[in-house]
């Protein structure tokens, strides 16, 4: 089993969209996946109409009470499963501190999900606090969503210095570039001649479209409800060149 995250400190960068279609992709290609929200959101449990079910509470985290009766079945596919995020997920901080400042709290809960699953996606918050900690903990590869803006890059920047800093291996971050909009000559600039920090970046490149804003009306990933659209195509190539890595162990 191997565990993706899709990070960034930043907000509003396609983190939710970018974990519910390559989730959806992972199960579609044979994968059972469980997408596990950690944004008490709840954006991806909303879009995998998971939003009425309940949520890993304070019993789950401190381990008195089992993740398994925690995780839904979704719509979309068979394969796929939600770990579902709720307003008190808010508190996933304060649980995740209570015992100890051990990163690990997170990883331990996904362990046994490997009976069940070959991925695990998680959904992250936008925040560098010690959730994320457990998360970089947890992963074994780190989508960063970045935004071909300079203040993105900066968020970018700011993940690397910190993994420098903390002596995480850099080289479970893999950003890609999100909401690309070719039209603008700063966009098309960044893509065309990637900065350093983008040395490893993912080839495709997921567009600003329409399509992805609709998923909020369709609640569906767009590989189902759009299936010939240009980001569809997209995400199904980020997935593709990520599957190898995600399909091996
Ligand atoms: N490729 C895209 N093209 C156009 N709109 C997009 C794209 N990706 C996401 N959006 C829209 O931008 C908004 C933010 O997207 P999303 O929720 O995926 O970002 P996020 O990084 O998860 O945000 P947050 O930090 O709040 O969790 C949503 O309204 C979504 O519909
Ligand atoms: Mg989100």
């Amino acid at each position: 089993m191997k565990t993706l995250a899709i990070y960034n400190v930043k907000g509003g960068v396609g983190k939710t969209a970018a974990a519910v279609n390559l989730a959806y992709l992972a199960a579609e290609s044979g994968l059972p996946t469980v997408l596990w929200d950690l944004d008490p959101q709840g954006a991806a449990s909303w879009y995998l109409h998971g939003d009425d079910a309940k949520a890993p509470d304070k019993s789950v985290w401190r381990g008195s009470s089992p993740i398994g009766r925690r995780i839904v079945a979704t719509p979309h596919h068979e394969q796929l499963h939600l770990i579902p995020a709720d307003l008190e997920t808010r508190h996933l901080d304060v649980w995740l501190r209570k015992d100890d400042n051990s990163h690990d709290r997170l990883a331990s809960l996904i362990e046994p999900l490997s009976e069940q699953y070959s991925l695990v996606v998680l959904d992250c918050p936008p925040s560098l606090s010690h959730v994320a900690d457990n998360i970089f903990a947890a992963a074994d590869r780190i989508l960063v969503p970045t935004v071909p803006t300079h203040l993105s890059l900066r968020a970018l920047m700011t993940l690397i210095d910190y993994f420098k800093a903390h002596e995480l291996p850099r080289t479970r971050l893999k950003p890609f570039w999100s909401m690309a909009d070719r039209r603008r000559g700063l966009h098309r600039g960044l893509i065309e001649q990637p900065p350093k920090a983008m040395k490893d970046v993912c080839a495709s490149v997921i567009p600003y479209a329409a399509s992805v804003e609709r998923m909020g009306e369709t609640r569906a990933p767009i590989a189902l409800s759009e299936p010939s659209s240009y980001a569809a195509e997209a995400y199904r190539a980020l997935w593709a060149e990520n599957a190898n890595y995600l399909r091996r162990g």
